[in-house]
């Protein structure tokens, strides 16, 4: 098709009551791949990406432009700009957070520009701003007495209209220009077959693709079908590549018609598709046998720990610029996961939870020990490990590529194994030897993080989810 969409967008956030945690972050992102930092609270600007470093280089006076914008205009702003918004919602204490999404996109074949600016507040939209009618658009009604004030600002107005539809579009282009190694390449991706359970449906799964333009489809006596065919959104990796897959329904094909079904994946401006035939031998599986009876008295230790992820936002409006990225208050190891998580969850801007429980079960009685080790997401579960057959499961369709990639780094997965089941049933028993085996397993951890060891801060956690708002279904987002 004749549509080519390319986009600069900042991401900025404002937080009030999550504890050793800067209070306004923003982070800027050009075709959604992150290229500038900054954290205003600790006077840090950084460009993410080589290419922006030359960009900024070549021009002096954006890089005094934005510096100021994120040590000094947005800042202030944004603590106003909460502190009313937490007022005229009566909200007092606690942790709040504004979040603010500003950009445009430009169609490279057609020209077409669009532009946005919409705050949320503590998860919900908030306010946004309509370039044909240059005003705002109050999205609760708390927000009405913010419009009407903003609305009178008509040269502030006139400056982000101003901003949006035209320096933003020529940031993005020069963008584009600096970073066009990147940004303009196309990769190709890996393809495979996988299952879930032999009577699921065939999973034709790609990863790996660059940029996300890509068709996918499956075909029986070289026809497109669409009967039994579902198809998957395309998800960002952590890697800023991307990954699709495209389902078919196996269950009314027989044997022998197998070999005349095939998959194919075709990427614009890459001339040779990918063509992945129906074989049962080259199907991957994600399957794994329920195990066994749990049996007699089993005692666990249980670590479990938390991350924090706050995805951030900024607006300059009269200034106009833009940046974003996210802020982590407590690491481990898994950046790449934790990279995932985020990316895929881009559109829902704010706090963000990964834990990762791993533990060890010994059976009193029988001796037996099993080892496991699962992260959640915002409350959901989304990978384990199956330590018997060292695989790793996905949870979440998202969680697929990541499965793929851990399954191949057998080393890993035997440390964790060997730590698993040899040195933490150690550590069990002598818990249990100096009576303090307090920790019991229980079910549905994840809703109700009781944190322990493992180098985060659980009061500060636990602080900051009770004082969470429910989540809500994010808008649409342009
Ligand atoms: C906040 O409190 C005021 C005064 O009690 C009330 O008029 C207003 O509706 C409240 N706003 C919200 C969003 O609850
Ligand atoms: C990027 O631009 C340079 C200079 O114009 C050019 O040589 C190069 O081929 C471009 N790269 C891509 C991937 O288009
Ligand atoms: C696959 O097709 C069969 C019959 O054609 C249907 O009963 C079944 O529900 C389908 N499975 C899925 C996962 O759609
Ligand atoms: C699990 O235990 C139940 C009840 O003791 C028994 O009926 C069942 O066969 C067992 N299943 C397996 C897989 O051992």
């Amino acid at each position: 098709s004749s549509s080519v969409k390319h986009s600069l967008k900042s991401y900025s956030i404002a937080s009030s009551g999550v504890p050793n945690h800067p209070e306004f972050m923003a982070v800027s992102v050009v075709d959604d791949i992150q290229v500038t930092y900054c954290d205003g609270s600790n006077k840090i600007y950084e460009p993410r990406q080589d290419w922006m470093k030359k960009l900024l280089d070549d021009n002096p006076q954006l890089w005094t432009r934005v510096t100021q914008d994120c040590f000094e205009f947005l800042p202030p702003f944004f603590k106003i700009a909460l502190n009313s918004f937490i007022q005229l919602s009566n909200h007092s204490e606690g942790v709040h957070i504004l979040q603010s999404m500003i950009g445009c996109e430009w169609d490279e074949m057609t020209g077409e520009v669009t532009g946005f600016t919409r705050y949320h507040y503590d998860r919900e939209d908030f306010i946004e701003l309509d370039l044909k009618t240059s005003t705002w658009t109050a999205l609760r009604p708390e927000a009405d007495i913010i419009k009407q004030k903003w609305d009178e600002d008509t040269p502030g107005i006139k400056e982000a209209v101003e901003f949006l539809t035209q320096t933003c579009p020529e940031l993005l282009k020069l963008n584009l220009k600096y970073g066009n190694n990147s940004l303009l390449r196309t990769d190709v991706p890996s393809v495979s077959l996988l299952q879930k359970t032999p009577s699921s449906p065939v999973s034709c799964h790609a990863t790996g693709f660059y940029p996300d333009r890509a068709l996918m489809f499956w075909r029986k006596d070289r026809e497109e079908i669409h009967e039994g065919v579902e198809h998957g959104e395309i998800l960002p990796n952590h890697d800023g590549s991307f990954q699709m897959n495209i389902d078919l329904n196996i269950s009314s094909v027989s044997p022998e018609d197998w070999r005349r079904y095939d998959c194919v994946f075709h990427l614009p401006g890459v001339e040779d598709d990918i063509f992945t035939k129906l074989d049962e031998t080259q199907i991957r599986t994600n399957w794994v046998e329920k195990s066994s009876n749990q049996t007699s008295t089993s005692i666990s230790i249980i670590i479990i720990s938390a991350v924090v992820v706050v995805v951030v936002v900024v607006f300059a409006a009269a200034a106009g610029f833009m940046v974003h990225r996210t802020k982590r208050l407590h690491l481990i190891s898994e950046s790449s996961l934790r990279l995932s998580f985020f990316r895929g969850n881009m559109n829902e801007y704010g706090v963000h939870i990964l834990q990762l429980m791993h533990g060890c079960e010994w059976d009193e009685e029988t001796g037996d020990v099993t080892g496991f080790m699962q992260y959640g997401y915002d409350g959901e579960d989304f990978i384990l490990v199956d330590m018997k057959k060292l695989k790793w499961i996905a949870l979440k369709p998202q969680a697929m590529s990541t499965k793929l990639k851990w399954d191949s780094d057998k080393a890993r997965i035997k440390i964790n194994e060997q730590f698993f089941t040899q040195t933490c049933p150690e550590w069990l028993k002598m818990y249990l030897h100096y009576g303090k085996s307090s920790l019991l397993r229980t079910g549905h951890f994840f809703k109700n993080p009781v944190l322990s060891t493992s180098g985060c801060s659980p009061v500060q956690l636990a602080a900051a989810l009770d004082s969470l708002p429910s989540r809500t279904p994010s808008s649409p987002q342009p």
